[in-house]
């Protein structure tokens, strides 16, 4: 298994990306944002994304965006294909493209949004901390990546402030100077996660 910087000779990796992505979205049932093959393209040529292949056949993805003129970068879209998965693998793609937003944009905070518990979990132990949505990029342009994600509605409802995604920020600048390693408690994100869900559908199916 390799785990490359992505460029124009993987344009062809496009479709079946996607076709990943669409496809864990129908079997969670939850939130994930939908990315056509031209999307995932642009990603793949710009140098900031990671492909995991396993001799030629894909295996995983995750790519850097940029957001607020540099100040805020964003890893997003992370797949591991069904065939791979449980293995590792999104661990070390997760710390591959957080080692190359770190590289590329030193300056920026790292953040992402997620309903996904094992993320959770590998953004905390790389020293994530879960914060509000008013702590993140404001710019536009991010929020809009929501409109594909059928929780948009709760989004938009709360006038951006919370949905079912949690809002977690890497910022190099407020860490404790300390190496000690984390590890998360996956309960409290389950609890959490369980907590949104009850607020914030029931509050969708009363309306
Ligand atoms: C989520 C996903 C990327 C995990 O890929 P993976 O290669 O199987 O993950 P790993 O084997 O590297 O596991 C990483 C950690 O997450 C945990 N994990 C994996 N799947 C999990 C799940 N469904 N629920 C809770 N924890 C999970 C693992 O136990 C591991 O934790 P540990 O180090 O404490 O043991 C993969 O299941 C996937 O592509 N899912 C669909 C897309 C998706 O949900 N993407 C996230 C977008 S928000």
């Amino acid at each position: 298994m390799k785990i490359v910087i992505a460029n124009e000779t993987h344009f062809k990796y496009a479709q079946i990306i996607c076709d990943t992505i669409a496809d864990s979205a129908k079997v969670r049932g939850t939130g994930i944002a939908k990315r056509t093959p031209e999307y995932i393209q642009k990603r793949l040529q710009n140098g900031n994304a990671v492909i995991a292949l396993d001799g030629d056949t894909f295996a995983g993805f995750c790519y850097i965006e940029v957001w607020g003129h540099e100040k805020f970068v964003a890893n997003s879209g992370l797949i591991v294909h069904p065939d791979y998965r449980n293995q590792g693998l999104a661990k070390r793609i997760k710390k591959r493209i957080f080692d190359l937003s770190r590289e590329k944009f030193p300056d920026a905070k790292i953040f992402g949004i997620t309903t996904g518990l094992a993320v959770m979990k590998m953004n905390y132990e790389l020293g994530y901390k879960p914060v509000t949505f008013s702590e993140l990029t404001d710019d536009p342009e991010f929020w809009k990546g929501c409109q594909t994600c059928k929780n948009f509605d709760i989004l938009t409802r709360t006038e951006r402030k919370m949905c079912l995604c949690t809002g977690m920020l890497y910022d190099a600048n407020a860490l404790p100077k300390t190496n000690a390693k984390k590890k998360p408690d996956s309960k409290v994100f389950e609890r959490l996660k369980s907590i949104k869900e009850t607020l914030l559908l029931r509050k969708d199916k009363s309306k």
